[in-house]
């Protein structure tokens, strides 16, 4: 495995495998790697036969300094989990190797970016955008694989590379969740082992609402979840929206869309988590 922190020196590698007829397929991430990551490295794997690997915990995706601050960096661990799992190259690059001057990309996501996320994090999106098109750019796969869990996320990098007939396959990869339900986050390594213990609450929680589902209306369950979720005193829910899973829109009854799902966004001892959950 080949560690790149230059893009020049990346750019060279990769198109020596594309001259030798190699299919590149890219994962970016922002570090501190669990078996989430693992999972997509390994799709990765199985869909092409270059997997390159970014590990850049990107500024100008953080509204809030001390998350920024506080964001896990593990290069050295990560890049000991990346050689178990077969990944061929990681791009590490710095800051000033990013951004030598400050980014002045603008997108427009429309509704994707109205809901949920976007009001809760002004400028995050644009972040997202501006890094994971740089990052297409250096790299230029064939195909990129990005999670579930970040839903919202998954919908505008897809309508990013629609609107700008980026030559990219997006390939969504399912959540992968602890063995009591907990979704695969590089926050939940800042959790007490008291949190810890309880955060699993959000995922049964989406789940019992999933059964509710089949007898209450959309209000009935969205207030059930943020409800119990409460009642436990060391959640503080940001949001729980019932949407439809292409638009993002929130949905008013069941029957409005083909494809349902919840997204939610909890604070729990200091530390912001999300999850998803689909009801239809
Ligand atoms: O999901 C993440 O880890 C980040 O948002 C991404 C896609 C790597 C962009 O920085």
């Amino acid at each position: 495995m080949e560690v790149f922190t230059r893009i020049a020196d990346l750019k060279a590698t990769i198109n020596q495998h594309k001259v030798n007829g190699k299919t590149i397929g890219f994962v970016p991430t922002m570090g501190a790697l669990h078996e989430g990551h693992l999972s997509l490295i390994r799709t990765a794997k199985e869909h092409c036969d270059i997997a390159v690997v970014s590990i850049f915990v990107n500024p100008i995706q953080f509204n809030n300094p001390e998350d920024l601050r506080t964001y896990p960096r593990t290069l050295e661990a990560d890049c000991e989990k990346l050689e178990t799992v077969g990944c061929d190259m990681v791009f590490a690059p710095s800051a000033e190797e990013m951004y030598p001057e400050p980014a002045t990309e603008t997108y427009n996501f429309g509704e994707l970016e109205a809901v949920m996320e976007g009001p809760q994090r002004p400028g995050h999106f644009a972040g997202v955008a501006t890094v994971v098109h740089r990052l297409f750019n250096i790299v230029e796969p064939k195909k990129a694989f990005f999670g579930e869990k970040d839903f919202q996320q998954l919908a505008i990098i897809q309508s990013l590379v629609k609107q700008l007939s980026l030559p990219v396959e997006i390939v969504p990869c399912p959540i992968v969740r602890a063995d009591d339900g907990l979704a695969l986050s590089s926050r939940n390594m800042r959790l007490s082992a008291e949190a810890r213990k309880i955060a699993p609450q959000i995922y049964a929680t989406l789940k019992n609402s999933v059964e509710r589902s089949h007898t209450a209306n959309v209000d009935e369950v969205k207030k059930y979840v943020i409800d119990t979720l409460v009642s436990l005193k060391v959640f503080e829910p940001e949001y729980f929206e019932i949407v439809n899973d292409t638009t993002l829109q929130p949905i008013a009854n069941w029957s409005e869309a083909r494809g349902v799902v919840g997204c939610i966004a909890v604070w729990l001892d200091g530390v912001r988590l999300i999850d998803v959950i689909r009801f239809r």
